[in-house]
């Protein structure tokens, strides 16, 4: 598959950041995600790859070019000039992320966002998935997260993986004091709730392969 979900670091968190503003009306400090990734030992972050874009960035030339006489330098290596401000191509691959904590065996989803060009390929629900798997991981009994009540499309990812209202935060998000629904998924070692997940997983698994 083209996509690969890793552990996010420290040096994925300006890109991070970057999706983070395109992503949500408001955005988290840097200093949070230090916290998190360093400090944090419940909290479980992740970053989806797009290998794509990683091995365009990193391709060696078949032919490397002629050095030409009189050739003239690009303007950002002339002196005094700012270099010019193009990612690493490990950072440029990265095309979304996801956080969760664990709380006593409660999985918390904490933030997942996808960047704006991707969305609508299944890489939000390949986040969602990663987050559950973990969730299974850490040995979380359930998984819960809050949404704002005007957020249709996370709200339909999450109704997608067995989330279900169980109440509101009101005036929960201070950018525009709006609401937050608070949603659980059913105990996800059930055997009804694992055979759904297994069979969504695999769906999208198979459609993501075949791309
Ligand atoms: C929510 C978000 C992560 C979805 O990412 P995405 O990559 O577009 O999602 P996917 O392509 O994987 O879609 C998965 C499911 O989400 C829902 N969905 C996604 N886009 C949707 C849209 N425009 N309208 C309605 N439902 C939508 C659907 O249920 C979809 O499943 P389907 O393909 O079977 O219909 C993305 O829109 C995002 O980053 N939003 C901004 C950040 C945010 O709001 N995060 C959630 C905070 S609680």
């Amino acid at each position: 598959m083209r996509y690969v979900i890793d552990k996010m670091t420290m040096s994925d968190v300006p890109r991070v950041i970057e999706i983070e503003r395109l992503a949500y009306p408001s955005t988290w400090p840097p200093s949070a995600y230090r916290k998190e990734l360093q400090d944090n030992r419940w909290a479980h972050y992740i970053v989806l790859r797009d290998k794509h874009i990683l091995e365009e960035r990193t391709a060696v030339p078949q032919e490397p070019e002629k050095p030409r006489k009189n050739r003239l330098f690009p303007l950002s290596l002339l002196p005094g000039r700012p270099a010019a401000t193009v990612p690493a191509p490990d950072l440029a691959s990265i095309i979304g992320f996801s956080g969760l904590w664990l709380m006593v065996d409660e999985a918390h989803v904490t933030t997942i966002a996808t960047h704006p060009d991707v969305r609508r390929r299944g890489l939000g629900e390949l986040l969602l998935v990663s987050l559950i798997d973990i969730a299974y991981t850490i040995g979380a009994k359930w998984v819960t997260l809050e949404v704002r009540v005007s957020n249709y499309t996370a709200q339909n990812l999450y109704r997608k993986y067995g989330f279900r209202e169980a109440g509101l935060r009101h005036r929960y998000y201070s950018d525009n004091q709006e609401d937050a629904l608070i949603m659980w998924t059913d105990e996800i070692n059930s055997p009804n709730y694992k055979q759904k997940y297994l069979a969504l997983k695999e769906t999208l698994l198979q459609k993501l392969e075949a791309e």
